[in-house]
């Protein structure tokens, strides 16, 4: 009897330490996609569990079901996602002693607001793919340098971009970054803008950005939908223009520091990647190499 209680407790015991031997892991899908899509999140995390057995994963579904998620993703308001996802977060007991985080395509910006916005459980590490940190100026598919009319398209669409019933209902609209005026961006824009210190200096952003382990900015190469693709380093057109991309350590947001990265970068904590990939492309023994084995075990 004794034995095979000592048995049970035994099993029990390795359970525990298999499953507490890795941080648990946030996601957060990109546009045009849900939680729990099989091609695209679902086998992310798949794979992700494959590689570090045990691990608790919380896809985020903003919304009832894959269906009003995936609405959510064009009409939702991303303050109201991230009142969503904040009180899931903070409803997962599994979480409390903290969590990494992965964005995906929008979802980077968005769980970037998360970290940022949310009291609740520490993120630890947060991995962005293909985001947006500045925003974005152009529509998928169309690159101004090399198809001259996207620019005429991008210029039009600005017009509208900052109404307000525009920012109110579209999503993608808060990530709007005129970079021709920028002063528009700056008090316009109901998003992005705010978020990054724009307009005013919130210090928590600072502070809880500054609590990150690491800050890793996966930009892909091959880049055609978000542009420009240096966003997701969280760089952009230089101010009044755009053609040219300022490097992020040159631009005011940096020297300024209004958003605590420069101090970030100093303590070794922004880590800039290049994948050698188009926008929805994925090859998990690249992402296993060169992500997984060295921000998340
Ligand atoms: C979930 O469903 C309820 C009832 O239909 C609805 O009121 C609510 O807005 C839905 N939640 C989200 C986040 O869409
Ligand atoms: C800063 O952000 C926090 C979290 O979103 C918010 O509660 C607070 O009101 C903001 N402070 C200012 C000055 O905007």
């Amino acid at each position: 009897m004794n034995k095979i209680c000592n048995f049970f407790i035994f099993l029990v015991l390795i359970t525990r330490t298999v499953s507490e031997s890795y941080t648990p892991i946030v996601l957060w899908h990109g546009m045009v996609d849900t939680c729990c899509n099989e091609i695209s999140m679902d086998m992310l995390v798949r794979h992700l569990k494959e590689a570090l057995p045990g691990v608790h994963t919380v896809s985020l579904m903003i919304g009832n079901n894959t269906k009003e998620d995936l609405r959510n993703g064009f009409l939702m308001h991303p303050n109201e996602q991230i009142e969503i996802a904040c009180s899931i977060v903070n409803s997962d007991p599994l979480l409390a002693d903290g969590y990494n985080a992965i964005g995906v395509s929008q979802g980077s910006q968005l769980i970037r607001g998360l970290l940022q916005r949310c009291p609740g459980p520490r993120m630890k590490t947060l991995i962005t793919m293909a985001g947006q940190h500045q925003g974005y100026y152009g529509i998928p598919f169309c690159d101004p340098l090399t198809i001259p009319r996207c620019d005429f398209i991008r210029k039009t669409l600005s017009r509208f971009a900052y109404l307000s019933s525009i920012q109110k209902q579209s999503t993608q609209a808060t990530f709007w970054h005129d970079s021709l005026n920028e002063e528009t961006y700056k008090h316009k824009n109901t998003y992005i803008a705010e978020i990054n210190n724009e307009r005013v200096i919130n210090k928590t952003y600072i502070t809880k950005l500054q609590s990150l382990e690491n800050f890793v900015m996966i930009k892909y190469e091959k880049e055609t939908m978000v542009i420009p693709k240096d966003s997701s380093w969280f760089e952009f057109y230089a101010p009044g223009q755009s053609t040219k991309i300022l490097p992020l350590r040159e631009s005011d947001l940096y020297i300024s520091d209004r958003l605590g990265l420069k101090q970030m970068d100093q303590d070794g904590k922004l880590h800039f990647i290049l994948a050698p990939w188009v926008h929805w492309e994925f090859d998990w023994t690249w992402y296993k190499k060169n992500v997984v084995d060295v921000f998340l075990k």
